[in-house]
């Protein structure tokens, strides 16, 4: 049926019906609600939108996906996603807007609150300004689909060629859109890896290159699951962690495939990045300026071919 609805729709109406602005103000507000009830999500909604955008932002993630080493790299984003698609219903009734831009759009609304948390401004909005026209996914091809997430074991070099190859980024908005990870957590029945990356989880700052640059770092194995899972744990404080992927932004480790590093950490050289690293921790209005950017371009990522997106 589909295939043949869709070609008629489009002879009828060749100009996009995108929403209004009043309808997008609807569409915040409604992210809002939920941000307001679980605080949680803030994190939850910026992973969500990132794993969305790998590949192009087209509203579905394959919580199956299993990459080649086994890992589950979707895990964990459950709870976002069943909460969204419930609201999803509901603001269907009302407005024409894509899943895709729908999540968009409370992603950048969980950054907002996020800014907010740190700085308690409001002057001080990020105030991206968002384009919209995410097409969503065919839901058949979600399930097979082969889109590569990094490697949390990985080294500098694979996790910048990562960078690279899914977003286009050079070494300075690779290091920028690390920083996400200062909003949540890492949880053994996601990834394995257990802990947080710094103390306030919700506040959107640079508060991760601090802590990457500050902090004594010693790599362990947390055990969580029968594989290994190596992470850095800091020192006196086992509530605070960095992984390899993390860690290599600024000293050049040499991690295996089950993610060790040998060398003692102090003896092992710095990384082509320590200066993005140190930039970042000394400035954190600087890092927002970065980081917001790369966020920007990560959420206008399309799949091939899609329609160009458009402001409201
Ligand atoms: C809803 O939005 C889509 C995508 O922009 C558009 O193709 C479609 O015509 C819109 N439908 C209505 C009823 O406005
Ligand atoms: C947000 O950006 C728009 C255009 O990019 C600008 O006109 C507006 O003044 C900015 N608002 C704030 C609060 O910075
Ligand atoms: C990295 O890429 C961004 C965006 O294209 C660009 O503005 C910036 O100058 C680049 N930085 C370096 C060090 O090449
Ligand atoms: C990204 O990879 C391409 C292809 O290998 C290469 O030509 C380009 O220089 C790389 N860009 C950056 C910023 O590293």
């Amino acid at each position: 049926m589909l295939r043949i609805i869709i070609p008629v729709l489009l002879l009828i109406s060749t100009v996009s019906a995108l929403f209004t602005a009043s309808e997008l103000e609807v569409v915040k507000n409604l992210c809002n609600d939920i941000l307001d009830r679980k605080p949680v999500l803030i994190a939850g909604f910026v992973r969500l939108i990132f794993h969305d955008c790998v590949g192009g932002c087209d509203g579905c993630v394959n919580l199956n996906l299993e990459n080649w080493n086994g890992d589950r790299p979707n895990a964990g984003l459950a709870t976002s996603i069943s909460v969204l698609n419930g609201k999803y219903v509901e603001l269907q009734q009302t407005v024409n807007i894509s899943r895709a831009d729908f999540w968009a759009t409370c992603s950048v609304e969980a950054l907002e609150r996020a800014r907010f948390l740190a700085t308690n401004d409001m002057s001080k909005s990020l105030n991206i300004s968002m384009l919209y026209g995410r097409a969503d996914c065919i839901l058949e091809l979600t399930t097979t689909n082969a889109d590569r997430f990094p490697n949390p074991r990985a080294g500098l070099a694979e996790t910048l060629a990562w960078c690279n190859n899914t977003f286009n980024f050079n070494s300075t908005w690779c290091v920028a859109i690390l920083g996400a990870h200062t909003l949540g957590q890492a949880r053994p029945s996601a990834s394995g890896f257990r802990g947080r990356w710094v103390a306030d989880a919700r506040h959107l700052n640079n508060a991760y290159f601090q802590d990457l640059r500050d902090k004594r770092w010693l790599q362990v194995n947390r055990k969580t699951v029968a594989d290994p899972r190596w992470q850095f744990q800091a020192r006196g404080q086992s509530m605070f962690m960095m992984l390899n992927a993390d860690m290599c932004l600024l000293r050049d480790i040499q991690p295996d495939s089950a993610g060790r590093v040998v060398d003692p950490l102090d003896a092992t050289p710095e990384s082509s990045t320590k200066d993005d690293v140190e930039t970042f921790a000394d400035d954190n209005e600087e890092w927002i300026r970065v980081f917001k950017a790369a966020f920007k371009s990560i959420i206008e990522t399309l799949p091939d071919g899609a329609a160009p997106l458009e402001s409201i």
